[in-house]
């Protein structure tokens, strides 16, 4: 049984990150994705206003069929050393001071770190810059 665990914010859901779920699960047998609290995304981007709140982003992402278990995070660094896995699979776009020292602690551990690519054109920023007209 090889366990995945990936991480993100998931606010507007959108086909980029069913894609993100669809590659993660292929890597593997058993999806966790952890979703970044509402205190902790605010903290990592000052000015996020996010539409839904830690529970409702929560309950769509487990509503995915490629996604197993769903788990709430305060930074990556936590996530990674908080859950059981054999494969952190992030995106491209991670890569802030949390994320590399997420990395550091999977290469300490035997932990094999993916980066998956994004899918192109969509984005949860995209999105609300649409709805603006
Ligand atoms: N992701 C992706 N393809 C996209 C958008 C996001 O693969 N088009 C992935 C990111 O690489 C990350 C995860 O989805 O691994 C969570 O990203 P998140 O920040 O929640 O979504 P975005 O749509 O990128 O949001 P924003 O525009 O606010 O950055």
């Amino acid at each position: 049984m090889k366990k995945i665990l990936t991480v993100g914010v998931f606010d507007l859901l959108h086909f980029g990150h069913i894609e993100l779920f669809r590659k993660a699960k292929a890597l593997g047998d058993f999806l966790t994705v952890a979703v970044q609290d509402d205190e902790n995304v605010v903290k990592f981007k000052p000015g996020t206003k996010l539409t839904y709140n830690t529970d409702q982003r929560c309950y769509m992402v487990a509503s995915i069929r490629h996604v197993d278990d769903v788990v709430v995070y305060s930074s990556a660094e936590n996530a990674v050393k908080e859950n059981d896995f054999d494969v952190f699979a992030k995106g491209p776009d991670q890569n802030n001071e949390s994320f590399q020292a997420a990395i550091k602690w999977c290469e300490e551990n035997g932990k094999e770190v993916v980066i998956l690519p994004r899918t192109e054109g969509i984005s949860t920023s995209l999105i609300k810059q649409i709805l603006k007209g």
